[in-house]
């Protein structure tokens, strides 16, 4: 792959990468030279993803896991040291956004749904990697969390106090982590072109209309615009950036 080497030969994980931002993320550290340890829990996504990278020229391997199980995460991070021998670098980006429904009508199992992925996923993943990295006393991580973990909207307290939850979370890790020279942060996109946000409003027209009348630079974010944050926070550029959480929202959370 050509173009710039930010992430020459750096061991990179992405979970979520099967499609949207963990593609885009995925595609765009392994086209800077890494190699991509591509995670989802739909193994043909992730293949997909896999395919994608080797077709570019760059260097990727898939893995099938539910980043919501503790034996599943811990499986797949320990498979991803025994391949390449360490991980450099993580991006914890799966998760869900959960049905669009009020608190006095959704079911604790929803609630539980969108929690075990968005904020235990990221928690069990950061701990494995957290163990990997300590061992090189360096590395660094970001979590996906949200503008919902500044604002909020009706029918999703599940999915806003997850976002809220994720940001707390990078606080503390990166205050442990960066003890052992790891660097943690957290980054909180607006409203992204994915499968996600077209599911969520009805269709990609959709979600482009209502972006375009709400959001001030009038559009959403292509997926490749949140995944050139995550890189930056993730590289060496960003080496004095510590437990931040960066919004890139297209202004929306201006309003
Ligand atoms: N799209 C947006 O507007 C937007 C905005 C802010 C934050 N986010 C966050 O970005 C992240 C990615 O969102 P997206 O829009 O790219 O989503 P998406 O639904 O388009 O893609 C998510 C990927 O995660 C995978 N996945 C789902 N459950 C999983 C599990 N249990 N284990 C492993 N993989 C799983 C899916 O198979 C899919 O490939 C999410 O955490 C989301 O909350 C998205």
């Amino acid at each position: 792959m050509s173009g710039q080497a930010r992430f020459s030969d750096k061991v990179v994980v992405v979970s979520g990468a099967g499609a949207g931002i963990g593609r885009a993320a995925a595609i765009g550290f392994a086209r800077e030279g890494a190699v991509v340890a591509v995670l989802d829990i739909n193994g043909t996504a992730a293949q997909e993803t896999r395919a994608e990278i080797e077709r570019a020229g760059g260097r990727a391997s898939a893995f099938s896991v539910d980043m919501s199980s503790e034996a599943a995460v811990e499986d797949a991070i320990s498979r991803v040291v025994t391949e390449y021998g360490r991980i450099d670098c993580a991006f914890n980006n799966a998760g869900i956004r959960g049905a669009r429904v009020d608190i006095a009508d959704m079911l604790t199992d929803e609630w539980r749904r969108v929690m075990d992925l968005n904020v235990t996923g990221v928690f069990l993943a950061a701990r494995a990697e957290m163990k990997a990295m300590r061992a090189r006393k360096g590395g660094s991580i970001v979590n996906i969390a949200s503008i919902f973990g500044s604002v909020t909207a009706p029918g999703a307290a599940h999915y806003t106090a997850s976002k809220h939850a994720i940001i707390g979370l990078t606080k503390t890790l990166a205050l442990e982590a960066i003890r052992d020279g790891i660097r943690v942060n957290a980054v909180a996109p607006g409203g992204v072109d994915t499968p996600l946000m077209a599911a969520l409003e009805g269709s990609r027209e959709a979600a482009e209309a209502r972006y375009k009348a709400s959001c001030p630079i009038g559009r959403l974010a292509r997926p490749e615009e949140i995944a050139e944050s995550v890189m930056w926070l993730a590289s060496d550029a960003a080496s004095f950036v510590v437990g931040h959480t960066l919004v890139v929202d297209g202004g929306y959370t201006l309003l």
